[in-house]
């Protein structure tokens, strides 16, 4: 055991020292430093929007941006907050012809004692790494890109609104910037974080039921792809089937899957049945990270609270259409509702399936889980209490 223990700590003697694998990788830098941060504040602020006036999402960006470049040879460059402004992009730039780009969104909130907060930001940092590592875009020090998004936030604090339900959306982007045409991973990328103040999504403590369209020609994602990835692949050709739903008097679609139409997303928010199982016990399900399901910090966020509640069976399980027809049939579906960070927590009040406009009686029970999940959720977001899942800015 003692001699295994020497072993040990001889071989870590042999390692190479850090500057001998900096000349292997040409000095490149793996990872940029919040430390390193450059900061050039804007001459030209310009007017935020006042407490009246509503804002349409993703309309309105803040004065200042993140900037990262990284290239192969260097590595990540020093890191810039600066004035908001265009992106000069070379016409063959992959991101545009081959999609190396992806994208995270997440709120910071103004607490009622006005100290600003982001939600559960670190999941968003794990997620943003895995589809960085996903496309073969560089990787970086999650600790260090959210300190750098921290200290964004703080430059453009008096941006964050103050209104009921009102928040601060963070939209933190990482694309190739390979300047050829050729089909390979990028050489060069761009790290950038633009920042969005947005209204309440359902104002005051009420909801709004949206109508889904299930149709099961259309897939979001598959097996083996990238639809657990946050990818702008996954989003562009889904605004076709969105006009489709639209078109047929419905809000948003119910994205199936396989021979059995399990229900698997809804829009651009994960899926939660709150029913009475088919073996007699009340349970809250949502679809399993199986591979298409998008890994939601919203999802993740319910499925702790109501762990934690310990009053009905919480399950990740797949649920498919034939469960959810009978469930209506036998009266047993108590709410249907997606999840996700534009509106925490939304009804579903009609499918259109088949055909068939399928009536789902979330309002008339209330709905009474899913206005549990919200009161909790911005008790945690607007409170004036640390709370483990809030980062302060
Ligand atoms: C396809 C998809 N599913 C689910 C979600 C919900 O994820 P989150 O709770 O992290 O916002 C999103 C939102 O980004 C999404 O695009």
């Amino acid at each position: 055991m003692a001699a295994l223990a020497l072993g040990q700590i001889w071989s870590r003697k042999l390692l190479p020292v850090p500057w001998l694998l900096w000349g292997l990788r040409g000095c490149a830098s793996t990872n940029f430093k919040a430390a390193d941060l450059q900061l050039q504040i804007t001459k030209e602020p310009r007017k935020k929007p006042s407490p009246s006036d509503s804002l349409v999402f993703g309309k309105t960006f803040t004065d200042h941006m993140l900037m990262v470049e990284w290239n192969r040879k260097k590595g990540w460059g020093q890191p810039r907050i600066q004035p908001f402004q265009n992106l000069t992009l070379h016409p063959a730039c992959s991101a545009l012809h081959y999609s190396l780009q992806l994208f995270e969104g997440l709120k910071a909130y103004r607490g009622q004692d006005q100290q600003v907060r982001l939600f559960r930001p670190w999941l968003n940092m794990d997620r943003m790494l895995r589809t960085a590592l996903r496309l073969c875009l560089p990787s970086f020090d999650k600790v260090e890109l959210l300190e750098c998004i921290r200290r964004l936030i703080e430059v453009d604090k008096a941006w964050v609104p103050r209104g009921s339900g009102t928040s601060l959306y963070v939209r933190p982007v990482l694309i190739g910037t390979e300047d050829s045409l050729g089909v390979s991973s990028a050489s060069q990328a761009l790290l950038f974080v633009i920042l969005c103040p947005v209204g309440s999504y359902f104002p005051g403590d009420s909801v709004t039921p949206v109508s889904l369209l299930a149709d099961p020609t259309f897939i979001r994602a598959w097996m083996g792809g990238v639809g657990d990835y946050k990818v702008g692949g996954n989003y562009g050709p889904t605004v076709l089937l969105q006009q489709e739903a639209q078109k047929k008097g419905c809000e948003q679609v119910l994205w199936l899957y396989g021979p059995d139409h399990q229900l698997t997303e809804v829009g651009t928010m994960n899926i939660f049945i709150y029913w009475t199982h088919e073996d007699g016990v009340l349970e809250l399900v949502t679809p399993p990270l199986d591979g298409i399901i998008l890994p939601g910090v919203v999802r993740q966020s319910l499925l702790d609270l109501a762990q934690t509640w310990g009053e009905f069976r919480v399950v990740e399980r797949k649920i498919t259409m034939k469960e959810l027809l009978r469930a209506l049939e036998e009266g047993r579906v108590r709410e249907v509702f997606g999840s996700g960070t534009a509106c925490q927590v939304c009804p579903v009040h009609r499918i259109l399936y088949k055909d068939k406009h399928l009536h789902i009686p979330t309002m008339e029970n209330g709905p009474e889980l899913i206005l549990r999940f919200q009161k909790e959720l911005k008790a945690i977001q607007y409170g004036t209490k640390a709370h483990k899942w809030m980062l302060p800015v």
